[in-house]
């Protein structure tokens, strides 16, 4: 499909050809062949008894109409409702497992999506809108699902059914058979067209969602913002916008879909009616019997009727393939940043974390962040980074767990490079607290006791005392089992501090990496997250970032960014007699403070 317009993110991607997605398609729903196996018998006998029906219409008309052989007239009946009980099991059969089987395969595609989310690289995951990522695992898995069932299961038994019934023609005649598919090919190449008008629609109206659903996520979790600067008619006019797009996109569709079946009406319409003034002659030349003629003509309406719901399949499959396509391209992106083959796991740290000539940049078209950094800390020390907002603090600490990989140089822990160690042993050495506190829409107690291990209720409290919120957690009315709301919603700014510190203190790893935070709360609430910080720093070796200078002076070593370079390193006192990029930050906070 070389007509298929491409996602953004992959420009480079050639699009998938329909055998590579059926392909792979087929090594989804494999798993399941058992299940398969008998929905495909079933449709088949189903099948069959279209053509079946279409048979007897020749022994009813000739036998208990024109001979009168009450025998028959008796025996049809038994036979007709015989062949429909029989059409009603096979019809649940095959619908169920159809049904199942597809069900099956979009809850595993889910789930490997979700797995394949949370092991990308921030770099990735930064890049993408979190409502289109949403609307992988959602929209787009469950068109595929209406592929793995409804439409393969109808597509197959429809062709089914036309095999039996042209079968049925060619018994009845031959040479009127030849006459009547005519019509087929004519009908094949429209349904082609239709399809791949619909494949482009549908491609088209999976990226238009994706914009739907970023915009709702964007907007409804940051509502207070679009309250707050009273952007709601402009928020309003973007939906309504984007909305249009589906709208019209919808339009296209139920165009396609509306004149794809008249045009397919029209094409039996003129078989039908060559059928009936060539047969018709041959009823009146007695060349052939009334019966033998209305089971011909029952087979031939019958079989365009399968043909006509083909083409609106075919439709929906082409929706299907187009989803396929985007999750598989998904599935297909590899995580920048994952273990190697020979990844060896990292013992706790002794000696020393390293940066060694590091540079860093966040992609090749953008400019350096990170320029030459060598630094050593070493085990127990604790060491601050300062500098001007945008000099490289946090993309330098994002670097240690890997977050980002650096573009030049190296990192190493005790002389192993990080990227040789396996993910798990690196971060599971590391304890974050960061500004922006991420908390779940859960309990307290869950957010404390995040990760992996178990803790008791006596673990918990020792960690809440640590982090100074034992104190607001115990005012709760339900204390550790107050649900905080989405993102912590619920708590005030120094509280969810507390509590991110808290899990830090339970986590208890050795290298301790903090980003500013303590830098938007009020003085108060600043010393007692300090003095939390100060607990959760002891022992620990510790990169700290804090805007505050105040907070850092007693760090054992201070390292000055500027534009990505360090440009000073010492302690307080001595980078204050030097006069230069430390004294002057010192002195503009100074002035700020008085
Ligand atoms: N995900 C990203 N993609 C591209 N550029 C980025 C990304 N994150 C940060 N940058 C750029 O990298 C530079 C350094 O950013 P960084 O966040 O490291 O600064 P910082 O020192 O932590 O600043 P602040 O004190 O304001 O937090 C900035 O110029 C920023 O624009
Ligand atoms: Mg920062």
């Amino acid at each position: 499909m070389s007509d298929t317009p491409q996602t953004s993110e992959t420009p480079e991607r050639p699009s998938m050809s329909n055998g590579e997605l059926f392909r792979r398609f087929g090594k989804l729903v494999w798993p399941f062949r058992w299940y398969l196996l008998p929905a495909l018998l079933a449709m088949i006998v189903m099948a069959s008894t279209g053509g079946a029906i279409a048979f007897l219409v020749q022994p009813i008309l000739d036998k208990v109409f024109i001979e009168k052989d009450a025998f028959m007239l008796y025996a049809m009946p038994a036979i007709i409702l015989g062949i429909f009980v029989i059409r009603g099991i096979a019809f649940f059969i095959q619908a169920y497992l159809m049904e199942y089987v597809g069900q099956k395969v979009v809850r595993g595609l889910q789930i490997r999506l979700y797995h394949h989310f949370l092991a990308f690289d921030a770099g990735f995951i930064l890049s993408q809108s979190t409502g289109a990522l949403i609307s992988r695992i959602t929209y787009d898995a469950n068109l595929l699902k209406e592929a793995a069932s409804s439409v393969v299961s109808n597509i197959l038994r429809e062709g089914f059914s036309v095999i039996f019934l042209v079968g049925v023609l060619f018994y009845r005649d031959v040479e009127m058979a030849l006459i009547a598919l005519v019509g087929l090919p004519v009908a094949g190449w429209l349904i082609y067209i239709f399809g791949r008008k619909m494949r482009r629609l549908s491609r088209l109206r999976q990226e238009l969602m994706e914009g739907v659903t970023a915009h709702l996520e964007e907007t409804i979790s940051g509502v207070r913002i679009v309250q707050s600067f009273r952007m709601e008619s402009r928020e309003r006019a973007r939906f309504r916008r984007i909305t249009k797009d589906v709208l019209s996109n919808h339009l296209k569709v139920a165009k396609v879909r509306s004149i794809s079946k008249p045009a397919i009406d029209i094409i039996s319409g003129v078989v039908v009616g060559g059928v009936v003034l060539f047969a018709g002659q041959a009823v009146i030349n007695g060349t052939t019997t009334t019966g033998t003629f209305f089971s011909f003509i029952t087979a031939l309406l019958m079989a365009y009727a399968p043909i006509k719901r083909l083409t609106g399949l075919n439709n929906l499959l082409q929706n299907s393939l187009a989803a396929a396509q985007r999750i598989f391209e998904l599935l297909d992106r590899k995580p920048a940043i994952a273990n190697t083959s020979r990844a060896l796991p990292l013992l706790p740290l002794h000696n020393a974390i390293r940066f060694e000539n590091v540079r860093f940049r966040y992609s090749d078209d953008l400019p350096w962040v990170l320029d030459d950094i060598s630094l050593t800390v070493r085990a127990g020390e604790r060491v601050a980074v300062v500098g001007k907002s945008g000099s490289g603090k946090s993309s330098l600490i994002n670097l240690v767990p890997r977050f980002f990989d650096v573009t030049e140089g190296k990192i190493t822990l005790d002389n192993i490079d990080i990227r040789k160690a396996t993910l798990h042993s690196l971060r599971s050495q590391i304890a974050m607290v960061t500004q922006e506190v991420i908390l779940f829409n859960d309990t307290v107690r869950h957010n404390i006791a995040y990760g992996p291990g178990y803790w008791s209720q006596k673990d918990l409290e020792n960690a809440s005392e640590a982090a100074n919120a034992l104190e607001f957690i115990n005012d709760f009315p339900e204390g550790f089992d107050t649900v905080v709301g989405d993102r912590g919603i619920r708590l005030s700014g120094g509280q969810r501090q507390r509590l991110s510190i808290a899990r830090s203190i339970l986590k208890d790893a050795p290298i301790l990496i903090l980003d500013e935070a303590t830098s938007s709360l009020d003085t108060e609430s600043e010393r007692v997250v300090q003095d939390a910080l100060d607990h959760l720093m002891e022992g620990r070796t510790t990169l700290v970032i804090a805007h505050r200078l105040s907070t850092i002076q007693s760090a054992d070593r201070i390292v000055v960014l500027k534009e990505g370079r360090i440009v000073e390193e010492g302690t307080h006192s001595h980078l204050l007699s030097l006069n230069g990029e430390y004294a002057r930050l010192h002195r503009m906070q100074f002035r700020e403070e008085t």
